[in-house]
This record gives structure tokens, sequence and C-alpha cells, in this order.
């Protein structure tokens, strides 16, 4: 196991609100929900996911086949998909068609563009009363903020003796990219597990003037400087309001 899985496993082992108990708590109640989950990798969190139908999409996999019995039996059906998540909006829109979300957990490649994409492209297929969940929005620090393609070339990127386990990427800007692009979306990020970002379709309380170009020369500092109002960060209770919110839609 390397580290960065040993320290995830170690924070979903805590109580309180993660990326994965808001998933559960966002399928709860509802009839024959579908879930979809970018970037599976060991399949910490799709294990524990209960659906109707559970989709999973990563270019590797790493999943192990007890793993894999254990998610399948949260589920009447699983399908997975061994590829990028491009490749799976370009190819496999019928399923989506077929099968439209109920609750996404986006969190595969940790770019911020590839999240908007990964965004963008989940909201065709999002139910009116859907919600789309992000991991890794609020990184804690400037490095665990570094852009990198994937964890293998994080890891290289950094130098001297001590590697940090934790890894978030820019994913924090899809969030401001989203809250300056959109007035038909509420987005925000969860103040807990690295940050669960949330998206659901509806008016939103505020929004961020920025440009694309603005959003793409942000920097950490800028994160730093102005968290609060960037990511419209919540506490974790500000999940029972979020969920409110949805089902009185
Ligand atoms: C942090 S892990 C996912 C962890 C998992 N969601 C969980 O909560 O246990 C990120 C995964 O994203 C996958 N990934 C990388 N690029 C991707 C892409 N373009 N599309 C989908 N998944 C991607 C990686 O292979 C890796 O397994």
């Amino acid at each position: 196991m390397d580290i960065n899985s040993g320290l995830v496993q170690l924070a979903d082992a805590l109580p309180g609100v993660n990326r994965i108990r808001s998933v559960q708590r966002a399928l709860e109640g509802r009839l024959r929900p579908v879930y979809l989950e970018i970037g599976v990798s060991r399949g910490q969190a799709f294990q524990k996911i209960g659906a109707d139908v559970k989709i999973a999409v990563d270019p590797a996999f790493r999943i192990a086949q007890r793993t894999r019995e254990i998610a399948d039996a949260r589920a009447r059906v699983t399908r997975y998909f061994e590829m990028t998540s491009d490749d799976f909006f370009s190819n496999h829109a019928e399923l989506l068609e077929h099968n439209p979300v109920d609750v996404a957990l986006i969190d595969g490649l940790h770019t911020y563009e590839q999240v908007v994409r990964d965004v963008e492209n989940t909201l065709r297929y999002l139910k009116d009363d859907g919600v789309i969940f992000l991991h890794d929005c609020n990184p804690p620090f400037e490095l665990a903020g570094r852009r990198a393609e994937s964890w293998d070339e994080f890891m290289k990127s950094q130098s001297g003796p001590v590697a940090i386990g934790i890894w978030n990427g820019d994913v924090w800007k899809a969030i401001v990219e989203l809250r300056s692009t959109h007035d038909d979306l509420v987005v925000g990020v969860l103040k807990c597990d690295q940050g669960v970002g949330f998206v659901r379709k509806g008016r939103p309380e505020s929004t961020l003037p920025y440009t694309v170009q603005e959003v793409a020369a942000l920097t950490y500092a800028d994160l730093k400087a102005d968290r609060k109002r960037l990511l419209n960060l919540k506490p974790p209770r500000y999940l029972n309001q979020l969920l409110g919110e949805v089902a009185a839609t």
C-alpha cells in the first residue's frame, strides 16, 4: 500500500462527513438510483456505495477481486469502464441516456480543466435533482495543490527527503471556474476530507466574476488569501441543507 492510499483509508475511518458519506447520504431515499464514479483506483469509495446501478470509470483500475465482489454485492448492476473519462463520455453516451445519474463522484485526473470537463459531461446526464461531488477541492498547503498529470508525476516533482502523501492538484480551480461560468448551478466545497466539492442544479446564492483566462492565472497564493469566497467554503453540516434543498426540487 502506498502512503497516499494509507492516509486516505485512515481519513475514511474517522467519523464525520467525507466524500463517501456525502454520496451515501445523497443516494438515500432515491428510487433505483444510478451512481457514477470517475476515478476509482482501489475502490475505496466504490465498494462502500449502495445503489441500483453503479458505473465505475478509470483508465487504470487497481481494484482487487475481493473488493470488486463487495462493490458488486451493493448493486443490482455494476459496470466497469477501463478508460479515461473523456473516452467514456464519447463512447458510452447511450448507457447514460438510459441511466440518468442521481449521484456522481468525480475523483479522476486532478487537473482543473479535466475536472471542469468531467462536471460538464456529467451534467448532461444528471437528473434535475441529482448531485455531483468532487474530491480534493481544498488543498491544505501549496505542495498538495501543486499541478501534475498523475500521482507518479507529483511524487517525482518533490525534492528533498520527505515526500508528502497528500495530493489534491489544482482541482480547486474547477470550483472557481464553475462558479464564474454558471448562474444555473449551486457550487461549493464542504470543509472536510481534503475538500468535498458539490454541484447541483439551481440558482446560486453567489457567483464569481472571473474569465476562464483569469481562472487559469490563479495561483495557490490567491486561494490561500481568499479561500472562503473562492470556494464557497461551507462547514460539513451544510450537507444537510444541500440535500434538503435537493429534495425540495
Ligand atoms: C484518487 S484516485 C480515486 C480514488 C477513489 N475515488 C476513492 O475515493 O477511493 C484517482 C484515480 O483517477 C484515475 N484517473 C486518472 N486519470 C483519469 C481520467 N482521465 N479519467 C478517469 N480516471 C482517471 C487514476 O487512475 C486513479 O485511479
